[in-house]
C-alpha cells in the first residue's frame, strides 16, 4: 500500500524545500518528490540527498508554467493514482530597497503576488482533484503572512481586515483583493486601499496574507468535500537561513522544515490542526487576532 503513496515538495531544489523533502524521505512511507522548476539544479538536489543514503524522486515542476503543473498532475494521477501530501512551498522574495522607483516597487507587486498568490492557487486548482481520502496539503505562509502586518485603525483597513478574515471570503473576492493591491501599486496608491506602504517587505508581506486568505477558504472547502479527511494547514517555518533571507536567519533549514514536515505527516483522522496558521514551534497562532509568538 504504501508503494503507492506519495508526497511531493515544490520549490524543493534548495532551502527549506529541500529540506522538508528530506525530513520526508525519512518519515514518509511512499514515495517522496524532489521538484524544481531547473531540471539542472533539482537533479542537482537529488544526488546530495542520495549521497546520504535517502531516495528521493524527481519531477520538474515550475508553478509559473501551467503545462508543467498539468504534466505533474497526469504523471501522478497514472503512476500513483493520485496524491497524498502537497508541500506548497515555491515562492520568491523581492525586496525593496532605499532608492529604488515607484516603478520598481509596482513592478515587484505584479511579480510577486503572480508566483506567491495566483499561481500558487492555480497549482492547488490543478492538484485539488487528483488528492486521495486523508490527504495532507500544506501551504508555507509566513510570519509576515500574519493578517496584523495591515496596520492602521482607520476604517478603510478595518474593512480591508474584516474581508480578509471573514469566514465567508470567496476566491473570488479573495482574487479581487489580490489584484486590487496589485493594481493600486501601479498608482502608488496602494495605501489609500488600507494595505501596507511601501517597504522592503510590502510586496511579500501581501501576497503571503493572500496564501494564509486562501488556506482558509480552501479549509472550508475540505470541509465539505466528500473524500475524507483531507487536511490542510499555513505555517510560518520561522526565520530561516536560506537564499531567500540572504542566510540571515537563525534557523537551519532543517529546523525550518520541522513545522512543514509535521503538518505533512498528521495522522487520519487527526483533529487539529486544521485550517490552522501553525508556527515554526507547531502551535496554533489565531490569524486574525494573534498574538505572535516572539521571533525565533
Ligand atoms: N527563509 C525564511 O526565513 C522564510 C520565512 C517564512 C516563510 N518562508 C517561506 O518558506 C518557503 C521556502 O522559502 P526558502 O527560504 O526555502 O526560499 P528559497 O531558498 O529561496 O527557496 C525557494 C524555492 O522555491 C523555488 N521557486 C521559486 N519560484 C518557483 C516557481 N515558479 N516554480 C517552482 N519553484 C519555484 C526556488 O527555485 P530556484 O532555486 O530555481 O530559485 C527555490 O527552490 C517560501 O514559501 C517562503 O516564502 C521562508
Amino acid at each position: 500500500m504504501s508503494q503507492n503513496r506519495v508526497a511531493v515538495v515544490t520549490g524543493s531544489n534548495q532551502g527549506i524545500g529541500f529540506a522538508t523533502v528530506k525530513a520526508l524521505c525519512s518519515d514518509f512511507e511512499g514515495s517522496v518528490y524532489l521538484t524544481s522548476r531547473n531540471e539542472e539544479r533539482g537533479l542537482a538536489a537529488v544526488e546530495e540527498l542520495k549521497k546520504i543514503g535517502l531516495q528521493p524522486k524527481y519531477h520538474q515542476l515550475d508553478i509559473n508554467d501551467e503545462s508543467s503543473v498539468l504534466r505533474l498532475r497526469d504523471y501522478l494521477k497514472d503512476t500513483y493514482g493520485g496524491l497524498d501530501v502537497l508541500v506548497n512551498n515555491a515562492a520568491i522574495l523581492l525586496t525593496f530597497k532605499e532608492g529604488m522607483s515607484d516603478d520598481i516597487f509596482a513592478e515587484h507587486a505584479c511579480t510577486v503576488m503572480q508566483t506567491n498568490y495566483f499561481d500558487t492557487q492555480r497549482a492547488c486548482k490543478i492538484l485539488f482533484p487528483i488528492l486521495k481520502p486523508h490527504a495532507r496539503v500544506v501551504n508555507l505562509s509566513s510570519m509576515l503572512g500574519h493578517l496584523t502586518h495591515i496596520p492602521g485603525e482607520d476604517s478603510v483597513a478595518v474593512n480591508l481586515r474584516a474581508k480578509l478574515a471573514s469566514p465567508d471570503l470567496t476566491y473570488e473576492e479573495l482574487d479581487s483583493l489580490m489584484h486590487n493591491f496589485v493594481d493600486a501599486a501601479q498608482k502608488g496608491e496602494h495605501t489609500k486601499y488600507g494595505w501596507p506602504a511601501t517597504g522592503y517587505y510590502t510586496t511579500y508581506i501581501v501576497s503571503k496574507i493572500g496564501v494564509s486568505a486562501l488556506t482558509r477558504i480552501q479549509h472550508r472547502d475540505f470541509e465539505r468535500d466528500s473524500r475524507e479527511n483531507i487536511v490542510i494547514n499555513h505555517v510560518h517555518p520561522g526565520y530561516v537561513s536560506t537564499q531567500m533571507s540572504d542566510y540571515k536567519g537563525v534557523l537551519t533549514p532543517e529546523k525550518g522544515a520541522v513545522a512543514p514536515s509535521w503538518l505533512a505527516l498528521l495522522p487520519p483522522n487527526v483533529q487539529e490542526p486544521k485550517g490552522a496558521f501553525v508556527w515554526c514551534d507547531k502551535t496554533i497562532v489565531d490569524w486574525v487576532k494573534g498574538p505572535m509568538p516572539p521571533l525565533d
